[in-house]
């Protein structure tokens, strides 16, 4: 009874169809982008670029409509016109000719990791260069790592991934982006740049790194197919708890960006990780993701621009800070 002389009472009253009617807010375009809870930028984006020494011209992938390994010699214009479109940072990947057991091609001053980092920086030094530090594209066999009696070694892998880092920091590398899955990378790469002097040099961890089916076309575009798969370094698609493991991990030994790739699948990873950590969060649209929206837009099933903008707001409402996204150059020249 004595709930009838609240006023309150009337809030639960008021609070139900037809008082309330939330198409109200949704009613014009205008009253639509005041109402937007997310909003995506080129302030947010990093676009992933593929560089491959020895070769003419510009090698189309094609599995990834759109996207081409830029020959080394062309990196210098190239970067120069992606910063004029806008693109404010890259992610860089090497396509080797020198690949052998271990990838010491990638830590060595003259190879071509350092000469593409150097280069890019040179073209455009406001640009945000950051290296992808790993050795499936420096390997003979593909693996991210040292590989013995079968396995990729732990161990032997997080001491060559300090070396690249140092490597690629002393060429000018804005960040550090290790993607290999080692056990204790992160913090070996911390020690590593530091006592080199690169205490100022930002590691953004590949930290919840799920071993998924959306990789192929990158492979192909990176030109580091392998023969057998990565379920025993990187973590099974099936799991959550674990995400947030790799996650406190990375903090822990010293990541100062945070990432979870792919990005479509693993929503719910992406917003329980935006729960557990401080850290600013990436997250990575992946090559198998490109490839399914450009497709089925070919293919009429889709409207290209509308899926690119529906997913990367996606992952803005799930918690991302950073999208790592092949469709950064369109955004940049096209807009949204
Ligand atoms: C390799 C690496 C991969 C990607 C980024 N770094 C592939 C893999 O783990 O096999 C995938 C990116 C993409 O698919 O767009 N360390
Ligand atoms: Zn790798």
């Amino acid at each position: 009874m004595r709930r009838l002389f609240c006023p309150y009472f009337l809030v639960g009253f008021m609070s139900t169809f037809p008082t309330v009617r939330l198409r109200r807010l949704r009613k014009t375009e205008a009253l639509r982008s005041l109402m937007r809870e997310t909003h995506v930028s080129m302030n947010d984006l990093i676009y992933p670029i593929f560089v491959e020494e020895g070769i003419d011209a510009p090698a189309p992938i094609a599995t990834m409509p759109g996207v081409v390994r830029i020959p080394e010699k062309h990196l210098g214009d190239e970067i120069k016109a992606m910063y004029a479109d806008g693109i404010k940072a890259v992610m860089m990947f090497g396509v080797s000719h020198n690949k052998d057991e271990t990838g010491s091609d990638s830590w060595k001053k003259e190879g071509l990791l350092s000469r593409m980092l150097k280069r890019a920086k040179d073209a455009a030094p406001d640009m945000v260069v950051i290296s992808d530090t790993c050795f499936c594209e420096y390997t003979s066999h593909g693996h991210c790592g040292v590989v013995d009696g079968g396995h990729v070694h732990n161990d032997h892998t997080i001491a060559n991934l300090a070396k690249q880092s140092v490597n690629a920091a002393k060429a000018g590398a804005d960040m550090i982006a290790p993607s290999a899955m080692m056990d204790g990378q992160i913090a070996a790469i911390r020690a590593g740049l530091d006592e080199s002097g690169f205490t100022d040099t930002p590691i953004m961890a590949y930290s919840t790194k799920f071993a998924s089916s959306l990789y192929g076309p990158f492979r192909a575009a990176a030109g580091c197919e392998l023969k057998g798969d990565r379920k025993a370094y990187q973590m099974d698609p099936a799991n959550g708890r674990e995400a947030i493991r790799e996650s406190l991990q990375d903090e822990a030994e010293g990541a100062d960006i945070l990432m979870v790739k792919p990005g479509l699948a693993y929503l719910d990873v992406l917003a329980d990780i935006r729960q557990s950590s401080l850290l600013p969060l990436a997250v990575y649209q992946v090559s198998g993701e490109y490839a399914m929206i450009k497709f089925a837009a070919a293919a009429g099933a889709i409207d290209e621009k509308r899926a690119v903008r529906e997913t990367l707001g996606s992952f803005k409402r799930a918690g991302a800070d950073l999208i790592l996204t092949y469709f950064a150059r369109d955004i940049a020249r096209e807009g949204f």
